[in-house]
């Protein structure tokens, strides 16, 4: 599709059915039934950063930090990896007590396990990157958030939009599964810009799209915005589905936080990746980017077999294999 095609149907509802079943449709077509589970390990809630729209950010005192040490991590991953789990999705803030050698340390020991190995740790240098791939690591998330240059400069005091084109350029030509996405509903997003976001992903060949409705958090600057809307974020997942078929998509967490039913109503609408919660349920409340995040008090085990009965529920079935984006 082109901007204006994206455009029109961003702009329009009378057609959400029809474009929901299209992009299940085509996820059936090109990347078949089966789900693919990532266990998520949120491993420091530590940033320094600012993002306006996050509950992380530096400037909120309120937060109580924690780190999870390189056993801790290794305990949490043996665990994912008897609950089945074939990806493990390392995770935090952007957190410089981690340096190169430590997230080297700490990818070698998970590459021990037969798994697929992601990070999203945040914007690194070329050779931080291809540190981490030579140790083992597989794929890398790094959400774009939004194209709008302005608006990027607005939301992300202090950091610049070419530096984060740069990153996922750099771990595209490094070889990284490279996974990117957007928030939906950002104040003062626009329509345009969203459809900018999806051609970005197409143009990148992002191998991943995470998409998600901005949730407004009271510890931040953006405490009185308005939260996206779940239908809206839905509509941007099922455009990328039908832009880039065959891509790896998560239904997100955000999306189930906006609407109780949100992840399923994903898996049927172009999405085909769920990342559950692995990390101790001790840190959970901890890792608040936004507020009433799903799963606060379930252990992994009970996500795990909440999921699975969900997607049966569902007519789908849990992928056994680490979920490669196939082109
Ligand atoms: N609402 C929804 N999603 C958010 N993220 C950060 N803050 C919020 C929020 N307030 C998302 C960002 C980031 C991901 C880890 O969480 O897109 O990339
Ligand atoms: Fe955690 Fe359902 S996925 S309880």
């Amino acid at each position: 599709m082109n901007k204006q095609e994206i455009i029109d149907i961003l702009s329009d509802n009378t057609n959400n059915d029809w474009l929901f079943s299209e992009a299940d449709k085509i996820r059936h077509e090109n990347v078949g039934d089966e789900v693919h589970l990532r266990g998520l390990i949120e491993f420091s809630n530590i940033c320094k950063r600012q993002c306006k729209y996050c509950g992380l950010r530096s400037a909120n005192k309120q937060v109580q930090r924690y780190r999870i040490f390189k056993d801790e991590i290794i305990n949490s991953v043996q665990k994912a990896v008897k609950l089945g789990y074939k990806t493990i999705v390392l995770q935090s803030g952007e957190d410089d007590f981690y340096d190169t050698d430590k997230i080297v340390e700490i990818i070698r020991e998970i590459k021990f396990f037969d798994v697929a190995l992601t990070l999203s740790i945040g914007e690194k240098t070329y050779d931080e990157y291809k540190a981490f791939k030579d140790a083992g690591a597989d794929r890398y998330l790094l959400r774009i958030e939004t194209t709008d240059k302005n608006l990027y400069k607005n939301l992300h005091p202090g950091v610049n939009i070419e530096n984060r084109f740069r990153c996922l350029y750099d771990l595209k030509s490094l070889g990284y599964e490279t996974g990117t996405g957007c928030l939906v509903g950002l104040p003062n997003q626009t329509i345009e810009s969203l459809a900018d976001d999806i051609l970005f992903f197409k143009e990148l060949d992002a191998d991943m799209v995470g998409i998600g409705p901005f949730i407004a958090h009271s510890q931040t600057p953006l405490k009185d915005a308005k939260n996206g809307d779940f239908w809206l974020a839905l509509k941007v997942m099922a455009l990328t589905r039908i832009n880039i078929p065959n891509i790896n998509i998560p239904a997100t967490t955000a999306m189930e936080t906006l609407n109780p039913n949100g992840r399923i109503i994903a898996l049927k609408s172009g999405a085909n990746v769920v990342m559950p919660n692995v990390t101790s349920i001790e840190y959970r409340a901890k890792y608040e980017i936004y507020p009433n995040k799903i799963c606060l008090n379930e252990q992994p085990e009970q996500c795990r077999n909440c999921i699975e009965a969900k997607i049966k529920s569902i007519g789908r079935t849990i992928s056994n294999k680490k979920g490669v984006r196939e082109k």
